[in-house]
C-alpha cells in the first residue's frame, strides 16, 4: 500500500509538470481526488487495515494528500495569472500613441465666397449692412417701389401670396423701402438675402435663391456713381481685365434703368456659346432710383437722389466657376462642394 501511495504521489507530480490548462488540472484533480479517484480509493480501503498500521498509513496518506492539493492550487494560481498576463496583453492601449484625430475640413460654399467678396468689396467703399425680413408686405415688395397695381410681376403666377397684403419677397428691392423709413440719408447699404418666385426648377430656375441688393441715397447721384460702384467690385471678383459695359433696360423703381454687361469670362469678348457670340453676359439690374420712390418714402427727390442694382449671387457664382445648372448651387452635394 505505501508503494501503490507513493506511485499515485509520484506519477501525479510528473503529470501536474506538464499541465497547461485549466481542463487538464481538473482532470487531474478528478483523476487523484474524486469519488472513484486514486487517493479517494486508497483512504476507503485502510478501514481493512489493523489499527497501528491504518495509524502510520493515515499519517502517509495525510501527507501526500496534503501536498498533491498544495501543488494542485499552485498551479491553479499560476495559471490564472497567465490568463491574466495575456489578456492585459491582448487589451493594452498605448495612450500617448499619436492619434488620427484630423476631422474632414470644410469649407465655404461657392456662393457664401462670391457674397463675402461682393460684401468687403462694398464694405471698402463705406457702406454698411442692412437687413429685410423674408416675408414682406405687397407695399413695400411693390406699390412703393413704383411698380403699378396691373404690373405684370404681381401676378400670382410669380409671387407667393400669403394673403393679399402680404406675400413672400420677390426680391431684396423692398429692403429699399424699409432703409428710406427707418433710416436718415445719407447712407450706402448692402442688403443681402433670400429671395422667392414661383418657378418650375430646371437648370437656369430655381424657386428660393441669393440676391443682394446695393443702395445708396445721397446728394447729386449719377450714373457715373453707379458704374464706379459695379466695376469696383466686378474687378474684385472677376479680376481687373474684366470689361462692362450699361445697357438701357427698365425697371419701375429706376430712370433710367439699366443692365450691366461684363466681357465673356470664356472668350474674354471674343464670341462664344457662353455669349453667344456676342462676347458680352448680361450681370445685374441697376439703374438711378426713381424719383416716385424717393418721394413714396417721404423725401424731396430735388434734394435726394439714389443708385441702386440687385445682383444675383447665383449667377456670378456659376460665371466665376463655369457652373452650367443653378440647382446643384443650391442642393449642398458634398461632392460639388467639396471642389472649392
Ligand atoms: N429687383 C430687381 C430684380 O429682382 C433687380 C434690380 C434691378 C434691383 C435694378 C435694383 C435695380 O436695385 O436698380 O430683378
Amino acid at each position: 500500500m505505501q508503494e501503490e501511495l507513493q506511485r499515485i504521489r509520484r506519477e501525479t507530480l510528473e503529470r501536474m509538470a506538464g499541465i497547461v490548462s485549466e481542463a487538464e488540472l481538473n482532470s487531474v484533480q478528478q483523476e487523484v481526488f474524486g469519488k472513484n479517484g486514486r487517493l479517494t480509493t486508497i483512504l476507503r480501503t485502510m478501514g481493512q487495515l489493523s489499527k497501528e498500521r491504518r495509524a502510520a498509513m493515515g499519517a502517509a496518506v495525510n501527507e501526500v494528500k496534503k501536498e498533491l492539493e498544495v501543488r494542485l492550487s499552485e498551479i491553479r494560481a499560476a495559471l490564472k495569472q497567465k490568463a491574466q498576463e495575456q489578456r492585459f496583453a491582448r487589451e493594452a492601449l498605448d495612450v500617448t500613441e499619436a492619434a488620427d484625430f484630423a476631422l474632414p475640413r470644410g469649407a465655404l460654399h461657392p456662393m457664401t465666397q462670391t457674397y463675402r467678396t461682393i460684401r468687403d468689396a462694398l464694405i471698402g467703399m463705406g457702406f454698411s449692412m442692412f437687413d429685410g425680413p423674408e416675408i414682406e408686405l405687397d407695399d413695400n415688395n411693390f406699390t412703393l417701389l413704383n411698380l403699378p397695381l396691373d404690373h405684370p410681376a404681381r401676378d400670382m403666377q410669380d409671387t407667393f401670396y400669403i394673403n393679399d397684403k402680404v406675400l413672400l419677397r420677390t426680391h431684396t428691392s423692398p429692403c429699399e423701402i424699409r432703409a428710406l423709413q427707418t433710416i436718415k440719408p445719407p447712407f450706402r447699404l448692402i442688403m443681402p438675402g433670400r429671395v422667392f418666385r414661383v418657378d418650375e426648377v430646371d437648370a437656369t430656375h430655381y424657386p428660393i435663391f441669393m440676391q443682394i441688393e446695393g443702395f445708396v441715397v445721397d446728394r447729386n447721384l449719377s450714373l457715373a456713381n453707379l458704374k464706379g460702384t459695379l466695376d469696383s467690385f466686378i474687378h474684385a471678383v472677376f479680376g481687373k481685365d474684366i470689361k462692362t459695359r450699361l445697357r438701357p433696360s427698365y425697371f419701375p423703381f429706376t430712370e433710367p434703368s439699366a443692365e450691366l454687361d461684363m466681357s465673356c469670362t470664356i472668350c474674354g469678348g471674343k464670341g462664344c456659346r457662353v455669349c453667344k457670340g456676342t462676347g458680352w453676359i448680361e450681370l445685374l439690374g441697376c439703374g438711378v432710383t426713381n424719383p416716385h420712390e424717393i418721394m413714396n418714402c417721404g423725401y424731396d427727390p430735388k434734394e435726394w437722389t439714389g443708385i441702386a442694382f440687385g445682383i444675383g449671387v447665383d449667377r456670378v457664382t456659376s460665371l466665376k466657376y463655369g457652373i452650367s445648372d443653378i440647382r446643384i448651387e443650391y442642393e449642398n452635394d458634398a461632392r460639388f462642394l467639396k471642389q472649392f
